[in-house]
């Protein structure tokens, strides 16, 4: 990479692109014009063109599931209808936006009251892997927008989860948002009845439920029969996948904290994203120039992991969220005509904030055996000014992309070394140890600062992304049937727990873990 920014001054002029006030510099990458070029072939020898209609024109792309994948339709501001099965979906789209404004005008005005005549000051989501990761990672990103209400995200079963949330909480003043696309969620459901029980505890009555508790589900049945009225319910639909939601009423948690002008903001972003997803051409495409960049280090070089790597506080749970979206879709070895395939698919996603990350991991990004290619995500101006810090926060990062780029050769080594008082026998062994190898790649994306459109882009980007990688790699992205055999299993053994008796349905180690903790429980006395 050194030698073509030598021979190239030009380089970050050309390989770097905006779109809105989001740059993306990938000058850094062990790439020149044939390869990006060969890669563009590729994409469209593979019918990335094609591909990329199919979505917009509403197909059922999740061929799987029967579904269409229309996330785009929930931030369509472009004034154009989406038809699916024969009608436009806009209609229905700005009704629940509509209902999900007004609520949220509501609650942030005071005027939706507890049962105590009390106005709502905690809202509690309830929810997990698409309705926790999205509304938790957006809530957490935007809270320097974010008004008077406080936000809680509950998704784990295990119950510190729920306990630890509710400590300090008052029902009078709280509400519960439980969010399930299937509202047959496990651990969403147990965690909904505990918290529905911590309210009654307190000395609600059954009927102030109505005001305290409200979902978001395509199931208005399922929400009924758990005892939420249909009435606080907030619709979204089976053609919006659960890990690309946070645009529907899933959302509801983020309006409810930075209000609705701003979720829209959100949205908006994401459909500038979305519009120049559908009409600029491959080499000119932000999301296609980061997703087949990303196949060229994942089928060409092996590189099995990418590193997110935000330098941006509020974005701590980024990579988290990113790793159930291009994980949860691209984590398949079935191509569409139902083959295994036998080239890698989707990347293991990691990260942690900028600058952690640097005292814990980054060691081996510059000197591990392993390619590791990088996104860092960065704020030019920070929302939370504080003397040097935000500099500081800067320099770190574009420090690091410099550093991993072009390494430090022995000679520059030596030379540093030779002033040091050291013997000659110590410099010949610390030598090698401080030699970084360089060349590995990243990308950095800049932007002014973290604001709702901004956000909306970024996240639009990287859906983007895994959509035209999975395109590449011709596996759905939209289904999830991995996640399923876990699910069932889990079943006869909490009822083994729960009966504490033996069965043979087991492999050896299974049954003797289930046995080992039946014991373990019986002996202590808080199960
Ligand atoms: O188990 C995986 C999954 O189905 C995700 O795809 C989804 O986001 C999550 O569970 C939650 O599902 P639901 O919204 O139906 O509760």
């Amino acid at each position: 990479m050194q030698a073509m920014f030598k021979s190239d001054p030009q380089r970050f002029r050309r390989y770097s692109i905006q779109v809105n006030d989001i740059k993306l510099d990938y000058s850094k990458n062990i790439i020149s014009d044939v390869t990006l070029k060969l890669l563009f072939d590729l994409a469209r020898s593979l019918g990335l063109t094609q591909a990329i209609e199919s979505m917009y024109a509403a197909e059922r792309i999740n061929f799987t599931e029967q579904r269409a994948a229309l996330h785009i339709a929930l931030r369509n501001m472009s004034g154009r209808d989406i038809v699916f099965d024969g009608n436009n979906i806009m209609p229905q789209v700005a009704i629940e936006l509509k209902n999900m404004r007004g609520f949220v005008e509501a609650v942030r005005d005071g005027r939706w009251l507890g049962y105590t005549g009390d106005a709502i000051t905690d809202v509690v989501n309830i929810g997990i892997g698409g309705s926790d990761l999205g509304p938790a990672m957006v809530t957490d990103a935007l809270r320097p927008f974010a008004g008077k209400l406080h936000t809680h995200f509950v998704s784990n079963v295990d119950a510190t989860h729920l306990r630890n949330t509710l400590q300090g909480l008052e029902p009078r003043t709280t509400l519960f948002v439980v969010v399930s696309k299937t509202f047959s969620t496990q651990e969403t459901l147990i965690n909904a009845c505990s918290a529905k029980d911590w309210f009654l505890e307190q000395g609600a009555t059954q009927a102030a439920i109505a005001t305290h508790f409200v979902a978001v589900s395509t199931q208005t049945e399922a929400v009924a029969a758990f005892g939420i009225n249909p009435v606080n319910m907030f619709r979204f639909w089976d053609w919006v996948g659960g890990r690309y939601s946070l645009w529907s009423t899933v959302g509801l948690s983020i309006a409810l904290s930075i209000g609705m002008s701003r979720f829209e903001e959100l949205l908006f972003g994401a459909h500038t994203m979305d519009e120049h997803f559908r009409t600029s051409p491959f080499e000119k495409n932000m999301p296609v120039i980061l997703a087949m960049i990303g196949v060229w280090y994942n089928n060409f070089f092996g590189a099995e992991s990418v590193a997110i790597l935000p330098y941006d506080q509020n974005m701590h749970r980024f990579p988290a969220y990113l790793q159930q979206a291009d994980m949860e879709s691209n984590g398949k070895s079935i191509d569409r005509q139902g083959h295994t395939v036998d080239y890698a698919t989707g990347p293991i996603i990691w990260g942690e904030p900028g600058t952690n990350g640097q005292h814990a991991f980054y060691q081996l990004l510059h000197q591990g055996t392993r390619m590791v290619p990088v996104d860092f995500l960065l704020p030019a101006c920070s929302l939370n000014p504080l003397g040097s810090h935000h500099e500081i926060l800067i320099a770190n990062c574009l420090a690091q992309a410099e550093a991993l780029m072009c390494g430090k050769t022995a000679a520059i080594v030596t030379q540093e070394l030779s002033v040091s008082p050291l013997s000659p026998k110590r410099k010949k062994t610390l030598l090698p140890h401080k030699v970084f190898p360089g060349n590995r790649p990243s990308n950095t994306i800049v932007f002014k600062e973290l604001n709702p459109a901004t956000l909306g882009a970024l996240i639009a980007l990287y859906e983007h992304k895994i959509y035209v990688q999975s395109v590449i790699w011709n596996i759905n992205a939209f289904d999830q049937w991995g996640v399923e055999l876990g699910k069932q299993l889990a079943k006869p053994i909490a009822a083994q727990l729960f009966s504490q008796v033996k069965s043979q349905h087991h492999d050896a180690s299974t049954e003797g873990l289930i046995d080992y903790c039946i014991n373990l429980r019986r002996d202590s006395t808080t199960q």
